[in-house]
């Protein structure tokens, strides 16, 4: 009875360790979290990003590709947003100010998730108000579907009662992909130029260029 008892225990004891182990397995510190350098969520786990065909804003035809050897800043929005957008926009621009001569590594695309409205005329007069080395990004809506997925990113159309117009809804996280394509850091609608600039230098000089 008592040898059985103590059995039990070593039995018990035993697989609450192996229970433990798994659990330090799984949830190694540092293997799940983010790196919160700057107010960014850094996620090169995450599956975002892939390959995507789209038109830019001068008419040319472009895919991921175009931009390898680049650090992209990619944007999804509209240019009919009353406030997100806009002000992303701004931030992004700022950021691009703020990195110098850093600034000609980055692709710096804002793509449209409204191409029924999003024309690449449209695109050119809106993306050259904030900044010079923005590219518009816009396509069929299907090539925009594909764009907007591999991103993970959510839109929808919203018509206001009364409205004759239509607005988007959207997700509007900015993502940094490295020059191979692949994920690097996501920001926050709120983020700053000034912490935005400082993460995509942090990276660019980990990486060595
Ligand atoms: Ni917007």
């Amino acid at each position: 009875m008592v040898l059985r008892l103590i059995r039990f225990t070593a039995i018990g004891l035993i697989l609450m360790l192996l229970g433990a182990l798994g659990y330090m397995q799984w949830f190694r510190p540092g293997s799940l979290s983010p790196d919160r350098a700057g107010g960014l969520v850094t996620a090169a786990e995450m599956q975002i990003g892939g390959p995507f065909a789209l038109t830019d804003h001068t008419g040319r035809a472009v895919t991921d590709q175009t931009y390898r050897g680049r650090w992209m800043v990619l944007f999804f929005g509209f240019t009919h947003c009353p406030d997100v957008c806009p002000t992303e926009l701004a931030t992004v621009a700022e950021a691009l100010g703020a990195l110098g001569p850093d600034a000609g590594r980055v692709a710096p695309l804002f793509v449209s998730i409204d191409p029924e409205r999003d024309t690449p005329a449209a695109l050119a007069q809106y993306v050259t108000l904030y900044d010079p080395r923005l590219t518009g990004l816009t396509g069929t809506a299907e090539q925009v579907s594909v764009a907007a997925r591999a991103y993970r990113v959510f839109y929808r159309k919203v018509e206001p009662p009364g409205s004759s117009t239509y607005l988007m809804d959207h997700s509007a996280l900015t993502y940094l992909m490295d020059p191979d394509g692949r994920l690097a850091a996501i920001f926050r609608p709120g983020t700053t130029a000034t912490d935005m600039a400082a993460a995509i230098k942090a990276h660019i000089a980990r990486r060595g260029g």
